[in-house]
């Protein structure tokens, strides 16, 4: 997938999603319909994300940020778990050289304690590959949880507090998102979810306040280029007003 940088994309949506998230769910039932292991959907899943990572620039999406496995998703059989892990690593080994052609910066989200070393130096690897590139922001959310994050950010402003760093009566809503793992990126304007679930399960709560939601039926593994196009392009005909009156 290789990016010409002299041919400007000439298919953006007017008013589109700068940043979309992503709750990609649904895997297990397209594996279950099929009669076939919860693995096979995981597997089917990854190749949509190239799909989806690739058609963000034809529909103005700067940043996307896809759910890959939750602070709950521990929870799963140690079967599953551990086939998700080895497919995160086989996705970084294989998609490493195609998202950097493409100019994709990726980079993690999520608490990295409870990975395994192997799997942590290829994601600071990968991260550090395409450090350079910004036609699309890709965001990996790993063992990530909103609540843990929120968490692990007021940690970090506590110790600044207390050895002095940071004064208490100035800490507003502009603080506390600095020490969240999304610190660089923007808020999401859209929030798309698949396979008829409509709740957001822990993803992104502080970022997500003004965001739009979209609950689609379809599942994550036919989720395809042309459903993500017209999101996007409803999207653009919403009316964001963030509590404030029209005038
Ligand atoms: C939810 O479906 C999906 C997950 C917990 C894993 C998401 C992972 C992928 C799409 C795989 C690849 C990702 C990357 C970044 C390579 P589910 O298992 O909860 O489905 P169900 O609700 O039908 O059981």
């Amino acid at each position: 997938m290789k990016h010409d940088p002299k041919s400007p994309d000439t298919s953006v949506l007017p008013g589109g999603p700068r940043h979309v998230a992503i709750i990609m769910d649904g895997n297990g039932r397209w594996a279950t319909q099929r009669g076939r292991p919860r693995l096979f959907g995981h597997h089917a899943g990854a190749k949509r994300v190239r799909e989806v990572v690739e058609a963000c620039p034809d529909f103005g999406v700067e940043y996307l940020t896809i759910f890959a496995f939750s602070t709950e998703n521990w929870k799963r059989t140690q079967v599953e778990v551990a086939g998700l892990m080895s497919l995160f690593r086989r996705y970084i080994t294989k998609e490493t050289r195609s998202l950097s052609e493409f100019g994709v910066r990726v980079r993690f989200i999520g608490d990295r304690v409870r990975l395994d070393d192997k799997l942590i130096k290829m994601m600071n690897d990968l991260e550090q590959a395409t450090a350079h590139n910004t036609r699309v922001h890709l965001t990996i959310a790993l063992n990530y949880g909103g609540r843990d994050e929120v968490a692990r950010a007021t940690k970090r402003l506590a110790r600044d507090v207390a050895e002095g760093r940071l004064d208490p009566d100035k800490v507003d809503e502009e603080t506390l998102p600095r020490y969240l793992d999304t610190y660089v990126l923007p808020d999401p304007d859209l929030v798309i979810r698949t396979s008829g679930e409509a709740r957001i399960s822990n993803f992104l709560l502080w970022q997500s306040a003004y965001a739009e939601y979209e609950f689609i039926d379809t599942l994550w593994p036919d989720f395809r280029k042309d459903e993500f196009g017209r999101l996007c392009a409803a999207y653009g005909g919403r009316d964001r007003r963030f509590g404030a009156v029209k005038t």
